[in-house]
């Protein structure tokens, strides 16, 4: 078997004189003489230049769209434009055919629902061979930030009884007949004679478990898959999608907002660096996109500004408590023009709230810490009320242009008594997670963490529009295809 080389290389060298073997799929073939050649290393293509004379004519008639081939030849200076480089054609051979009248993709502009139904060929298409390429680059950058910091990746289980943000949109994990369910006495249902003798279900977080490891290890992260039976079809929610959540010992929130805002810095820088064209060409996408629009929501910035502009500028940090009041006296709120208008304190944000502040008022990344505590998990650390009585807690929350919560995290309740009292309060049964309560018995510290949606993080730097076209197999209400 004769090496291979990768098309990018052979591109980015631009070295002529020698004979190699490319593998990869075709493109395009004009005039019974050009191959556009693509092996998903990069969006360029290959030409392949064919001696059509003294080619087989069978083998000329296989070169369809979509077929895969390996073609053996000279690497030559090339005459046309568009490439340095090009190789001429020594032998060709056919590996696997493409019936061209049968093959859903065409060379011509798909639109991104479309290539959704067909996501085992979307890979092929520029779009996607890009935003998979990005994708890539951001999650090896994730792990080499913590690499570089020390910080020890730990895997928590898929598969939990707990539900650690308590907002039960959980998926059951259960190995029942579903048309013979065991009942109890009492005719509920008997989880005791399930597969793991209590209800399961599909983990919504790796946070508690991550937060055991971080009283031993003192910095960990989870980065894995998470499920969420939340019911919105939105273009931001997934039911399946990857989670990075550093848990850190002896950090308190602003270390972790420090930390969070080097994490995406970082990453979004090593993008721009490894895949300049890749993002050169989703820059291009999108702009052409926002050409569609009417004037006034067109972005100001090109995606390469905005992600460079991201790197630039501290992210703005607030309390929740100060951006209500910027809120409620924002002309969007006086003239009613959100959907939910800002009363008072209380209230959870909404999407439009949250891109009101990163779009509108501060145009960048926002930290907003200190939400009230009604309407956050059990597990933040509670503040002292503030004059008014208001009960607030150390939580933060990351929003991003174009995108509205990247992050949310938290400085954690590590007081036994306060964490106690308050999941009295939300009812949550403290003997399911006296585990969980071990690491406030047993050399207790400060501590802090954070969860970044990764999918969130990718739509952000490729600009996608919809987080469903940044994730190789999709799953959300009403489809689990592939
Ligand atoms: O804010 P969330 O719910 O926080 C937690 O789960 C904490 N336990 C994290 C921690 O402190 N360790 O989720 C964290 C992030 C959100 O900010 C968002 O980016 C992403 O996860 N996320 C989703 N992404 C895609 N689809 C969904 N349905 C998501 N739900 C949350
Ligand atoms: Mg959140």
């Amino acid at each position: 078997m004769r090496q291979r080389t990768k098309i990018k290389s052979l591109l980015q060298s631009a070295e002529t004189g020698f004979e190699t073997t490319v593998k990869g799929w075709v493109r395009t073939f004009r005039n019974n003489q050009f191959i556009a050649l693509n092996d998903g290393s990069t969006n360029l293509n290959l030409q392949i230049v064919v001696d059509f004379e003294n080619t087989d004519p069978a083998i000329l008639k296989s070169i369809t769209t979509g077929a895969a081939i390996s073609v053996t030849g000279q690497v030559v200076a090339s005459l046309g434009k568009g490439q340095k480089v090009e190789l001429k054609a020594a032998s060709i051979e056919i590996l696997g055919d493409s019936d061209p009248e049968k093959y859903p993709l065409q060379p011509k502009k798909h639109s991104l629902e479309f290539l959704r139904e067909i996501a085992h060929l979307r890979f092929r298409t520029n779009t996607f061979g890009a935003v998979f390429r990005v994708r890539n680059t951001l999650a090896f950058a994730v792990h080499q930030f913590f690499q570089e910091r020390g910080f020890v990746y730990l895997n928590t289980p898929i598969i939990t009884a707990s539900d650690a943000e308590g907002a039960g949109e959980t998926f059951h994990v259960t190995n029942f007949d579903l048309n013979n369910v065991p009942k109890t006495a009492e005719g509920e249902i008997d989880f005791t004679a399930d597969f793991f003798g209590k209800a399961t279900n599909l983990t919504v977080s790796g946070q508690l478990e991550g937060e055991l490891g971080a009283m031993a290890l003192s910095d960990i992260y989870t980065f894995g898959p998470t499920f969420r039976a939340e019911n919105s079809n939105t273009t931001r929610h997934l039911a399946e999608f990857w989670m990075i959540e550093p848990e850190m010992a002896f950090y308190n929130l602003d270390d972790n907002a420090d930390l969070a805002e080097e994490l995406l810095k970082q990453v979004i820088k090593e993008a721009l660096e490894k895949n300049t064209d890749d993002l050169e060409f989703l820059a291009q996408r999108l702009a052409e996109e926002e050409k569609q629009k009417p004037q006034q929501e067109r972005s100001e910035m090109t995606l390469l500004e905005k992600l460079q502009f991201c790197l630039d500028n501290d992210f703005e940090r607030l309390t929740y408590t100060e951006a209500i009041e910027i809120l409620k006296n924002s002309s969007q709120n006086k003239k009613k023009k959100f959907t939910y208008l800002i009363e008072g304190w209380g209230a959870d944000l909404q999407s439009e709230h949250e891109r009101y502040l990163v779009e509108k008022h501060f145009k960048k990344p926002v930290i907003l810490t200190d939400y009230p505590a009604a309407i956050k998990a059990f597990y933040m650390r509670q503040n002292e009320p503030d004059a008014e009585g208001r009960k607030t807690v150390r939580a933060m929350d990351i929003l991003f242009p174009g995108i509205g919560e990247m992050v949310g995290g938290s400085q954690r309740e590590e007081r036994l008594d306060k964490l106690e009292q308050r999941m009295d309060e939300m009812n949550i049964p403290k003997e399911e997670l006296d585990w969980y309560l071990d690491t406030r018995r047993f050399g207790a510290c400060e501590h802090a963490g954070f969860g970044l949606g990764f999918e969130r993080l990718v739509q952000f730097v490729t600009g996608m529009g919809n987080i469903r076209d940044v994730i190789p197999f999709p799953r959300f209400p009403k489809n689990a295809a592939f």
